[in-house]
Order: structure tokens, then C-alpha cells, then sequence
């Protein structure tokens, strides 16, 4: 592994099966708070997720406020904007509205989802916003993709967020990104132990969607169970640095039960800056502990 480009990974690629509502897709009934809009369980690592990403908004926000004054939030797989850790604790904001109520608002939101209750509670939840876009329909379509590159402008600063459920986001989704904008960085849910356990267990199709590799097995084979993961997100890097994305950082997303990682939190961007940035903003962790530890 480079270690220029990973921070906070240990090697450790069992399985965080207790993470149902991550990485497949739920099966519980619909939650709904007190307006009846849809509230979003997760478990609690998902403060770590939300942590990180909400931090990385504000500091942008921040920080590019006068180097880019067109600055744009797309988060594909959005979810519907609302989200319960358990019964003894209040709900929070889902990642879209995390985005809207930092300090320097973007000047444009785009939010992406496949489930029509999911995105009528998010229309509903952001409608005192302005400059907010909400598109029904799959985070890999062409057409979607086709939308939002006539209604974010080219030169703008993009900070495109997926955050997919399983092994749902294709990689030539991020490409017509990186294609199309030259000031893009990316924040993606990566789901290494989900591929792992996927290709493992013989299968290949949504792999080779999301890695953008025809056989997707040969990456695994004859390797341990750790040794596999790494080069499950070796070349995935790989495969972003052929667009010049050399600037990454993936924070390793633990299962609070079992310690166990669930997901990369995978930055990557062209420019050092914002992976400087990304660093820190994500210095300190959602319960205050240091949280990257970078061995470069
Ligand atoms: C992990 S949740 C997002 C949670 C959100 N980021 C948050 O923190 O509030 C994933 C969402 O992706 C949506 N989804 C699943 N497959 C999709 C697809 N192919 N295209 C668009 N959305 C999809 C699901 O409906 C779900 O709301």
C-alpha cells in the first residue's frame, strides 16, 4: 500500500456484518418522526461518517469562500434527511442538511435519490433553502449525470459526496464527474469488506461496475482475506489517479459492536490542498479522540 495516500487503515478486513443498514439494503419497517417524514435508522458508526463529512463541508465552505465563489454540494444517494442512532436518542440531521447549515453555504445543492418517500421528506425538510436541487432517480444514470452537468457550472468547485448503501455506485458515475469538472473532490463511501465478502463468495457483476474491472475476482485470488481488501482499494485508487486524483485519504469506518471495519471514508482529490484540508478538518473525531494517525 502507498502509504502516501492512506491514513488510518490497519489491515483489518473482517466482516462488520452487524451493519444492516450500511452496506444492504434494510428490512425494517419505515420509520416516520412526528411530521410523518421518513426518518433514516442507522447504527451508531454512522456518527463517524456524518462527522467527517459534515466537518469537510464546513471547512471548505470556509476556506474556499473567496478562492471560488461557485462553490457546489452533489451528494448522490442522499437519503431522506433525517436520521435515528436509537430510541434513546434525539434524531439528527442527515448528511444533506449537515451540508446546508454550515457556516459558508454552497452556492448550489444537489441531492440524489432513488426512493420517492426518501426524497419527498427531503424536499419537504429543505424547502427553506435556497439554490437546493432534488433529483428522483438512479445515482448512476446517464440522464441524472447529464442534469447536473447542465445545472452546476464547469468552473465551479465541486464536492461530489456518495454515499451508497451496498455496491451501488459505479465507477463510470465518478468518471463522467471527473471528466466534465476540473475542481472536483470526492468523498465516497467505499465499501471494501462488502466487495470482499462479495468476490469471495464467487460473484462478480456489481463489483466489476464498481471498480470498473472486467474480472474482478483476479484481484483476489490467492490472497488472505486482509491482503485482498487492500488490493480491493489499491485499485480502486488506481483507478482515480488515472484522472489525476493522487491526493486520497480513506478513513477505515469501524463497527461500534465489534470493531470490525465496515467502510473506506475514501477522499481523494487533484489537488493536495484539499486533502491538506480534509486532514484538517477530521483531525479530531465525533467523540473528540485524534482520529487520523498518518504515516506519511
Ligand atoms: C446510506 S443512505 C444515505 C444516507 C445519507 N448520506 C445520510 O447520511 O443521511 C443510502 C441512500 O441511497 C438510496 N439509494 C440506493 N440505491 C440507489 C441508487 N441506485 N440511486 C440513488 N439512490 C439510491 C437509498 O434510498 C438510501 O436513501
Amino acid at each position: 500500500m502507498d502509504n502516501d495516500q492512506i491514513g488510518l487503515f490497519n489491515g483489518d478486513d473482517s466482516n462488520g456484518d452487524d451493519d444492516v443498514n450500511e452496506q444492504s439494503p434494510s428490512v425494517e419497517e419505515p420509520i416516520y418522526d412526528s411530521k410523518g417524514l421518513l426518518v433514516r435508522p442507522v447504527k451508531p458508526h454512522s456518527l463517524n461518517k456524518a462527522h467527517f463529512v459534515s466537518r469537510y463541508a464546513n471547512t471548505v465552505g470556509n476556506a474556499m469562500k473567496n478562492k471560488f465563489p461557485i462553490r457546489w454540494w452533489v451528494e448522490l444517494f442522499a437519503g431522506p434527511g433525517r436520521l435515528r442512532f436509537s430510541d434513546d436518542i434525539d434524531d439528527s440531521d442527515g448528511s444533506p442538511l449537515q451540508a446546508l447549515n454550515i457556516d459558508n453555504p454552497f452556492s448550489g445543492y444537489i441531492f440524489v435519490d432513488k426512493d420517492e418517500e426518501c426524497v419527498e421528506s427531503l424536499k419537504q425538510r429543505t424547502s427553506g433553502y435556497s439554490n437546493v436541487y432534488i433529483f428522483r432517480d438512479d445515482a448512476n444514470s446517464p440522464q441524472l449525470i447529464e442534469k447536473i452537468i447542465q445545472t452546476v457550472p464547469k468552473r465551479a468547485l465541486l464536492i461530489l459526496y456518495c454515499d451508497p448503501q451496498g455496491l451501488d455506485l459505479h465507477f463510470k458515475t465518478i468518471r463522467s464527474f471527473a471528466e466534465n469538472y476540473k475542481c472536483l473532490d470526492l468523498i465516497i463511501n467505499f465499501p471494501v469488506p462488502a466487495i470482499n465478502r462479495y468476490l469471495r463468495a464467487g460473484n462478480e457483476e456489481l463489483a466489476a461496475d464498481v471498480l470498473n474491472h472486467r474480472f474482478p475476482r483476479k484481484l483476489i485470488s490467492g490472497k488472505s482475506r486482509a491482503e485482498a481488501g487492500e488490493a480491493i482499494r489499491e485499485y480502486f485508487l488506481d483507478q482515480l489517479r488515472e484522472f489525476g486524483f493522487k491526493h486520497s485519504r480513506a478513513v477505515v469506518v469501524r463497527s461500534d459492536l465489534k470493531d470490525t471495519p465496515i467502510y473506506d471514508l475514501l477522499f481523494s482529490s487533484r489537488k493536495w490542498r484539499a486533502r491538506e484540508l480534509f486532514d484538517s478538518a477530521n483531525e479530531i473525531g465525533p467523540r473528540g479522540q485524534r482520529t487520523m494517525r498518518f504515516e506519511e
